[in-house]
């Protein structure tokens, strides 16, 4: 068999945020497809980084009062403990913000400017001039063009679904000062994209040949078509530099112009790849140059995929590099049928799954049994994800093993069969082994478990025609006994090794048990016969359903954490009324002169208030926040001035105090202040 060389990648999460199942998802395809090459003998490399730059990131850093440097640091620890958890075999995890990755975006910036392939514009954009920064789409906010919805992102509308530019807003607001934002103009540079659209009909319709001769196509067909679509609708010219303050890498030359964060985050698979190619002596140029005859591969969600089939092969070809062999598109995760949602507790967050005790074997298998080779969501039933791990994988797989490991342990000191005579059986699982790769090559994983699941019900059926442990208790049927169960244990065995990409550790419990080397595909050519083999530990539960529940829980919890939490729990906003309608309040500052307890009421107090033109008696409900009311004589306070007059059991109060006050009754109630100089009687609006 042919060598292959092969360079994988899964995209690069943001630095900003926590590895949810989701992420996993992709994680756990790019893994299994890793570790299934591996062990067909082929040299394939997985790498990964943490996704550093762009004004998110910053603003975040801010926020917490740290460098973006230390948040990046901080989150990359988390990120690569949440992959590690899930068994994620990556040879290196790098960050975006490394020195390979400067000096990569650098040289690839230049071949594409020595190419004329950049371009300087000026152009128009949304300034904060509080904040002294542009603002990108995503930080301004206002009312929807098309629905006035309140407080709209600047690129599209969350109620109505209307897409627009920020300039198009109402009342448009800085999300990150409140202030009202400026048009501005400023120089940016520009990937003359529209230039490459010969190429990229040619890319995107095409295919490279393999080592191994085969042929792969540079996409699937659903990318392909939207591909297509995007080139027929006229390529534009891509807006590759951000102003300051930004972090980022400085574009060489440029003064104050930083790489736009999308421009150095695929150039991080490249830099990632540089990296482990200096600690180990690979020789990067030889995977990068342009007629390389290495594969390389992308994993990534159907949402960045314009970036990936489009920006990406353009910017590598028309910086003298290699462009991708294929760039492989995965659907959405959604949780029991719906987008995951931090209220439901379904946005689950990869650390919490492991917190919670579960097993990262049953997700890999549970997503692994769902997965194929098209762009399609993927849903998490979690009542399904219970019954298939504990009837499929424990239930027909695991449980082969539980059923006739103990009688070689214990009847024959560990000694399997030096031959067996039902060939049948296990010819037959031998014999599935390259259908099987085809399918693992081809991500059509829900397929090859499928069929894995089948040979297993095969094994099963074997083991309930042969009753072992009715053998074991019947007279002179040892030898039988031992045939029996050394076909199980090698039925198992070969099971193994068609699941060992999906579970890698329970695998590895499997060659500690037979005490064998790592299994690789090729050995299910060969049977284990006529060894020692240790004693069998249990090599996996099942899942307790309850423990799915402490899931559900434990992300409703730490969504209270979260900073969108507060903004959810606001009272909503009284109906909108006109400037007029406001006019109707005469507001005026009133001086108070008197204030005292109510005798008989325990809430209110009685104020005279001096109005400048008028002095007003007012009965005020604010005893329990004002325990003190002396302390309050001599200060401003707002009254409603207009308000009918209303005959109360202590008198008529005529007019109120106003104040602020929380939904709930804990909160406390605030007078409002008025600053120095104002005058009794003053209006307000
Ligand atoms: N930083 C960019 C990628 C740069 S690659 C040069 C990014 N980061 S991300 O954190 O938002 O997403 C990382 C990957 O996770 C993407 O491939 C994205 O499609 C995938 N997923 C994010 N949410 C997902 C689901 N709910 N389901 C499946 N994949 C999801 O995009
Ligand atoms: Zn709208």
């Amino acid at each position: 068999m042919t060598k292959r060389k092969i360079l994988v990648t899964s995209a690069l999460p943001y630095a900003n945020g926590a590895i949810h199942l989701g992420h996993m998802l992709e994680q756990i395809q790019t893994d299994i497809w890793v570790r299934f090459q591996k062990m067909r003998g082929h040299e394939c490399y997985y790498v990964c980084a943490d996704d550093t730059h762009g004004a998110p990131i910053m603003l975040a850093a801010e926020k917490r009062g740290i460098s973006p440097e230390q948040l990046v640091d901080e989150v990359r620890t988390l990120h690569v403990a949440d992959s590690q958890g899930f068994l994620i075999g990556h040879d290196n995890y790098y960050s975006t913000n490394s020195p390979e990755n400067k000096e990569l975006a650098s040289q690839v910036y230049k071949a594409l400017r020595a190419d004329d392939k950049i371009a300087v514009r000026t152009i128009e954009q949304l300034y904060d001039p509080e904040k002294q920064m542009f603002l990108p789409d995503r930080f301004v906010k206002g009312e929807c063009p098309k629905c006035s919805a309140k407080d709209q992102y600047g690129d599209n509308c969350e109620v109505c679904g209307a897409t627009y530019n920020p300039t198009e807003l109402k009342n448009p607001y800085s999300a990150v000062s409140g202030a009202k934002p400026v048009l501005k103009t400023s120089e940016h540079y520009f990937f003359r994209l529209g230039e490459c659209a010969d190429f990229l009909k040619q890319w995107t319709s095409g295919s490279s040949a393999r080592a191994d001769g085969a042929i792969q196509p540079h996409l699937q067909p659903e990318s392909l078509n939207k591909m297509n679509e995007w080139i027929e609708g006229g390529l534009q010219d891509w807006d590759i530099s951000r102003d300051a303050p930004y972090f980022g890498f400085e574009i060489p030359d440029a003064p104050g112009k930083y790489f736009y964060v999308w421009l150095d985050a695929p150039i991080g698979y490249m830099a990632s790849f540089k990296n482990l190619c200096d600690r180990t002596g690979l020789n990067f140029d030889e995977w990068f140059g342009k007629d390389s005859h290495t594969e390389m591969y992308h994993f990534i969600g159907k949402d960045i995929l314009y970036f990936h089939a489009l920006f990406w092969p353009a910017m590598l070809n028309y910086s003298g590099l290699r462009a991708p062999t294929g760039v492989f598109a995965h659907g959405f995760l959604t949780v029991d049928g719906q987008k995951m949602s931090k209220s439901r507790g379904t946005f689950i967050q990869a650390k919490s799954y492991l917190d919670c005790g579960l097993n990262p074997e049953w997700m890999r298998y549970y997503i692994a049994a769902k997965l194929n080779g098209r762009i399609e969501d993927i849903d998490l039933n979690l009542n399904d994800f219970v019954a298939r791990v504990n009837s499929d994988l424990v239930g027909k797989f695991v449980n082969i093993a539980s059923r006739s490991a103990g009688f070689i342990a214990k009847r024959f000191d560990g000694q399997l069969a030096g031959s067996v005579s039902d060939m049948e059986i296990l010819a037959r699982l031998q014999a599935a082994a390259d259908e099987l790769a085809a399918a693992f090559e081809a991500r059509e994983y829900a397929k090859a478990l499928r069929d894995i699941m089948a040979l297993a019900d095969v094994v099963n059926a074997y083991v309930d025609a042969n009753k072992p442990w009715e053998l074991a208790k019947l007279e002179g049927r040892d030898a039988r006994l031992q045939e029996v169960c050394t076909v199980l244990i090698n039925a198992f065995r070969l099971l193994t090794i068609y699941l060992k990409p999906v579970l890698p550790k329970l695998a590895e419990g499997v060659e500690s048990f037979l005490d064998v080397a790592p299994l690789c595909w090729g050995d299910a050519q060969a049977l284990l016969l006529g060894k020692k083999i240790n004693a069998y530990q249990h090599l996996m539960q099942r899942v307790d359903p309850a423990s799915i529940d402490k899931l559900i829980e434990a992300n409703k919890e730490n969504m209270q954490a979260t900073q969108d939490a507060p903004a959810a729990a606001h009272e909503p906003l009284a109906e909108t009324i006109k400037i007029d309608d406001f006019a109707k309040v005469d507001l005026r500052v009133g001086k108070v002169l008197e204030c005292n307890f109510v005798e008989g009421s325990d809430k209110l107090l009685q104020f005279t208030v001096d109005l400048g033109f008028e002095k007003r008696n007012i009965f005020s409900g604010i005893r329990k926040a004002y325990q003190e009311p002396e302390k309050l004589v001599g200060r401003h306070v707002i009254v409603v001035a207009n308000l009918a007059e209303r005959k109360m059991r202590f008198g008529v109060s005529q007019g109120m105090i106003v104040c602020a006050s929380g939904t709930d009754d804990g909160e406390g109630l605030y007078l409002l202040d008025v600053d120095a100089g104002v005058k009794a009687g003053m209006r307000i609006g």
